[in-house]
């Protein structure tokens, strides 16, 4: 009853565990994957390892949390090593990022062979380097990114979108027109910040970084409704999700899937099944009898 797809994946419920949520060890992946979720995504990673901003790299905010870890990661050679470990009981995204199309391509190459999907991380708001949504900011050059991993990979190639331009449509429809096979949105959402009322000082150690969490819910949804009567590739839901009633929002949006993040930091690997079985039981009282029958109904 809950199954979905995106781009032939079969997921037997729409839940994902979003990138850099507990995502960094197959460790993690595997119990995300054994505790309901429906496919989870990595930590994102890059070429090489990167250390990412000195803490405090979190803080709490009404209706969310604020982050600018700075896209830490061991590094493509080590994330290879974490990949080997997946069980496979889901399917499995790489989430991955760099600073150009050379930086993309090369990664998406190394590990396509270990996981289902990669999904480019154009979107960051804090990330080093002019990596990030400097890049998913700028239609031209995502569309540049996407060509450039299309040409070298077999597996689907998923583009996560930033909430942070003007119209978000203009750069999924570049995105889709260089040939992504599906979108992701959205990445967290600002930059926003924190100052300490002791020291005056921002409470972050970058200053600035992306809200995540219930508060953004709102923007999110927007995003994947207005997306969705743009383009025809699947959407993925991302931003705020807590319970099944925020999933089937999404699923009526547009999205066929959704990913959750910071509910995880709070509710613990539980959040899938528990979201699953509410989904379930609304499907029920509601008629429904399987997902494809929600997606896009607010049309
Ligand atoms: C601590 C933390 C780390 C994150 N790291 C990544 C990351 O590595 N790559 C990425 O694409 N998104 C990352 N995100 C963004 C989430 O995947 C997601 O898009 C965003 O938080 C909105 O969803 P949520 O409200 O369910 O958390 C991170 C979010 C948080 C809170």
């Amino acid at each position: 009853m809950l199954e979905t797809e995106f781009c032939n994946i079969k997921m037997k419920n729409p839940t994902m565990l979003a990138a850099g949520v507990l995502g960094s060890t197959a460790a993690s992946l595997n119990w995300a994957a054994r505790s309901g979720a429906g496919a989870v995504v990595t930590k994102s990673f890059g070429k090489e390892p990167n250390k990412g901003y000195v803490n405090p790299t979190t803080v709490e905010v009404t209706g969310g949390v604020i982050n600018a870890i700075g896209l830490s990661n061991p590094g493509v050679e080590n994330f290879k090593g974490e990949l080997e470990k997946l069980e496979g009981k889901v399917p499995s995204v790489a989430s991955i990022y760099g600073a150009n199309p050379g930086d993309f391509e090369g990664i998406a190459v190394q590990v396509q062979d270990m996981v289902d999907a990669v999904e480019l991380n154009v979107s960051c708001p804090h990330a080093m380097g002019g990596c990030g949504a400097a890049i998913g900011q700028d239609p031209y050059l995502t569309a540049e990114i996407v060509k450039a991993v299309k040409e070298v990979v077999k597996i689907p190639v998923v583009v996560k979108l930033t909430p942070n331009v003007t119209d978000i449509v203009e750069i999924a429809v570049s995105a889709v027109s260089a040939g992504c096979d599906a979108l992701t949105m959205i990445n967290s959402l600002g930059p926003g910040m924190r100052i300490d009322l002791e020291t005056a000082k921002p409470i972050l150690s970058n200053r600035f970084g992306g809200m995540s969490g219930p508060a953004i819910k709102p923007v999110a949804l927007r995003c994947v409704f207005d997306v969705y009567e743009a383009v025809e590739v699947p959407i993925i839901g991302v931003g705020g999700i807590r319970d099944y009633r925020d999933v089937v929002e999404f699923l009526y949006a547009g999205a066929r899937a959704v990913q959750i993040g910071t509910a995880v930091m709070y509710e613990g690997m539980e959040i899938f099944t528990k979201i699953n079985r509410g989904l379930e039981k609304f499907m029920l009282q509601k008629d429904y009898s399987s997902i494809e029958e929600m997606i896009g109904k607010s049309h």
